[in-house]
């Protein structure tokens, strides 16, 4: 390092030790230390990476809510990847963010990862494209990204501790490459480093954020821990910058530590240049400013990006539906009016508004009946109370009022709110000093009936209905990650009668034992849990509705319980009654659609017995008006799979993700995803790259010109179409292992109906390398290209030959 730095050294100079020591540390959970002295202000950093939370995760500063990293990776469209990072440096400067917390580039190696929904793909080509693009779009507008979590971090299981075994060549070519694309193609300002271990050595000390990272990629910016993720001075040596949140415990005596010698004073110089550099980079150093950003018009572009992303598995020709001669849909499933914009844990964001499909759908279908039923449940445990049965009992207006005690029962600080879900993750309320807090409202129910109300916390609570105490108890956390039970925690209820119309005062009493590292963090929330009725009744409903419709919508999907970070799956299946429901609303002889609301692949065992399938993932805040868009045909489906979707999951090759004595081993090497179906020579219910769309092809050409590819295709259907060409290279007869076949490069094109078109797809040979220990080498000989819709639809093909 770095000559980048280098007109910054007289501001290093001009700073006693014990400035540098502050500055290499959070200033507390999202703020930098700022040092007037020589003009460098507070950097506040914030989680994503699907939009931008802000330092306060509060409904009173909403945020763009755009679709989580799945469904980006699934518009295979790198310009529409940059346009997301933009927008989110949009949002990030409208909220006086410098440094956004992603994009989560890890790795789909197995379809359990717990934030799979995060991450892009199982395809490092594909993640490491889409990453630079969106770090590019994200930095041009003046804020730094932080790709994470710096490497091997693909799964939840004992994630702070896990030793992840991979070996060299899985580590080059697998998991670090989106993180290489994302510093040599696009100069990431910052890179986080993750929890786990690889090798035995914890990441935040680890000789991989010296090399490959600085010396091999010439990084150049500010290595970021992930939350407390540094555990001792050690970290200094390494190429660890930034210990976060601060000030860091283990950290504490670093000045000390230089003075007697156990840590260089060069080693904490090099990370106070690279903040310093960082600083000016965002415009937070002396008169530099950040680049200027252009208006967006974050709905509309959140709504284009999850129509890209949204994949149609299967069609019969029932889409796209015909609005004109439609008279009744009948619109089924939980999902469907609680949509899932986004997934569980630190990537929430908290948007303004919600679009569910049934939203949606009613919205595009004027003069069409549009029935619901709810069909199956899906969501466990308590989901806050709507905002309209809620009035704060101090301003009267509709919520809550929150109020913070000590331990002597005085108050220290009280708000209002407008969400009875809440989350204090930095910000204003003294939740260290808190003792006790407490929800209060008056609930004026819209149905009679019994309800189950209760909270979910980490928390003992009373809860009090009109001055009544109900329940007074503590829910069992269960695993030890104390993240995922304060991201995702668990709830406890109680049947109480209401009438509607008729106001209840409820009140929840939370205690508080603050200790460890989230002491200053507290997740509550009060509300409802669904009703129980019997599957069968429910089942039986939606059948009813859905044989008197012309068209059945089921949307069906996860829950928070099912994807969330801080744990991974155990299973593949839909939560609940939903694949039965299915099944009954099919049987019904009315052409059924189903659209799935999940981050990562689900087994859809009644695939073939539906007329569509349409992947919507977590599509964001207006997931609903996008698929609207793609079930009317007002929009063509854009999603190609990012990664490999199993039938079942017996039939993935690569599933482990349970450390065994605390080691996790990569054993299956560098095959993953399709790499590993295809050794396996398994089919999947739905190929890597595979999706459809409403027009037809044909693939008419493709040559190799200088270090490109050019595919000619032509849009042989009636409407214009998008298509995604893919190119695979094959080595048959190669001297080392290698993947049957791997991806090297891809475009999306949009063609009108009858036109062609040819796109040109940057190969350099470097696609062909392989990592031979020391360093990437290209076996001569012949390679085939093979290009085509998906892995397994690949109709043209060229060799390539590499000469000595
Ligand atoms: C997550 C990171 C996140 C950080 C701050 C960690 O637990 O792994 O992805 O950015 O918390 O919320």
């Amino acid at each position: 390092m770095t000559a980048a730095a280098d007109h910054l050294r007289p501001l290093l100079e001009k700073l006693t030790l014990e400035q540098k020591a502050a500055l290499v540390q959070g200033a507390d959970f999202w703020t930098t230390v700022p040092l007037p002295e020589i003009g460098l202000r507070a950097m506040t950093l914030s989680d994503g990476p699907a939009g931008v939370r802000g330092p306060r995760w509060d409904e009173r500063e909403p945020s763009l809510n755009l679709p989580s990293g799945s469904a980006l990776a699934a518009s295979w469209d790198a310009g529409l990847a940059y346009r997301y990072g933009a927008a989110a440096a949009a949002e990030a400067r409208a909220k006086n963010v410098d440094v956004v917390l992603g994009p989560t580039i890890n790795l789909h190696r197995s379809p359990l990862g717990g934030r799979h929904f995060e991450c892009f793909s199982e395809d490092p080509q594909l993640s490491g494209e889409l990453a630079a693009a969106y770090v590019a779009g994200m930095q041009d507008g003046g804020v730094a990204a932080c790709p994470k979590h710096y490497v091997a971090n693909d799964s939840e299981t004992d994630r702070f501790t896990v030793d992840v075994r991979v070996d060299d060549r899985a580590l080059r070519e697998l998991y670090l490459a989106p993180f290489e694309r994302a510093v040599t193609d696009a100069h990431a300002w910052t890179i986080m480093s993750s929890y786990n271990s690889v090798d035995g050595v914890t990441m935040t000390e680890n000789d991989l954020l010296e090399t490959p990272l600085n010396t091999d990629w010439g990084f150049d910016g500010v290595v970021i821990s992930d939350w407390t993720a540094v555990r001792s001075l050690d970290a200094v040596a390494a190429a660890q910058d930034l210990a976060m949140p601060g000030p860091a415990p283990a950290w504490a005596e670093l000045a000390d530590a230089v003075r007697d010698g156990r840590v260089q004073e060069a080693d904490l110089d090099r990370k106070v240049l690279r903040l310093l550099l960082l600083a000016e980079r965002v415009g937070a150093l002396g008169d530099s400013a950040p680049a200027a950003t252009d208006e967006i018009d974050g709905p509309a572009f959140a709504r284009e990006a999850a129509v890209a992303g949204t994949v149609l598995l299967r069609n019969d020709g029932t889409l796209p539906l015909n609005p004109a001669s439609l008279r009744s849909v009948a619109v089924i499933g939980q999902n469907a009016r609680d949509a899932r914009t986004q997934g569980g844990g630190s990537a929430t964001v908290v948007p303004a508004h919600v679009v569910s499909p049934l939203d949606g759908l009613s919205a595009a279908l004027p003069g069409v009946e549009v029935s619901y039923e709810l069909g199956a449940l899906v969501q466990e445990g308590v989901a806050e109370i709507p905002l309209a049965q809620l009035q704060n009992p101090v301003t009267g207006e509709p919520g809550l009022r929150v109020r913070f005690l000590d331990a002597e029962g005085t108050e220290l600080f009280a708000e209002d709110r407008r969400s009875t879900a809440l989350v204090w993750f930095g910000g204003d309320a003294p939740i260290e000093a808190s003792r006790t807090v407490i929800f209060e409202t008056r609930f004026t129910p819209d149905e009679s009936g019994t309800i189950e109300l209760g909270f979910a916390g980490a928390n003992h609570g009373r809860l009090y209905v009109d001055d009544g105490l109900v329940l007074d108890d503590s829910p069992v956390i269960e695993g030890t990650d104390l993240g995922a039970a304060f991201l995702n925690p668990p709830s406890l209820t109680t049947a109480v009668a209401v009438e509607a119309g008729v106001a209840r005062t409820v009140r929840v009493e939370f205690s508080r034992e603050a200790a460890g590292a989230l002491a200053g963090a507290l997740s509550a929330t009060v509300g409802i849990a669904p009703e129980r009725t019997p599957d069968a009744e429910l089942i039986a409903r939606a059948a009813h509705a859905a044989a008197s419709a012309d068209v059945a919508v089921v949307v069906v999907g996860t829950n928070s319980r099912v994807e969330s970070e801080g744990y991974d799956r155990t299973s593949l299946d839909l939560p609940g009654a939903q694949d039965e429901l299915v099944r009954a609303v099919a049987a019904t002889g009315t052409p059924t659609v189903v659209v799935v609301n999940a981050g990562s692949p689900v087994v859809l065992p009644w695939a073939d017995e539906v007329a569509a399938v349409v992947q919507g993932y977590f599509g964001g805040q207006e997931f609903g008006h996008a698929i609207a868009d793609i079930l009317t045909g007002a929009q063509e489906p854009g999603g190609r799979l990012p990664t490999t979707w199993p039938a079942a999951l017996a039939d993935v090759p690569v599933t482990d993700v349970t450390p065994q004595d605390g080691v996790l081993r990569y054993t299956e090497g560098i095959h993953i995803g399709y790499r590993a179906w295809l050794k396996d020579d398994a089919p999947p219910a739905f190929p890597f790259g595979h999706g459809l769309g409403y027009t037809m092809w044909s693939w008419d050409d493709a040559r190799r010109e200088g270090g490109e590819v050019a595919v000619t295709v032509t849009n042989t259907g009636a409407r214009s179409g998008k298509q995604v060409v893919q190119v695979y290279a094959e080595r048959p007869g190669s001297a080392i292992e290698r993947p049957e076949r791997w991806l090297v490069g891809f475009a999306t094109v949009r063609v009108d109906a009858g036109a062609s078109a040819t796109v040109s797809i940057g190969l350099p040979e470097r696609r062909l390398a392989h990592w031979s220990g020391e360093h990437w080498s290209v076996e001569a000989g012949t390679y085939t290209l093979r290009i085509g819709s998906s892995v397994a639809e690949l109709p043209l093909s060229l060799a390539w030959e590499v000469s000595e």
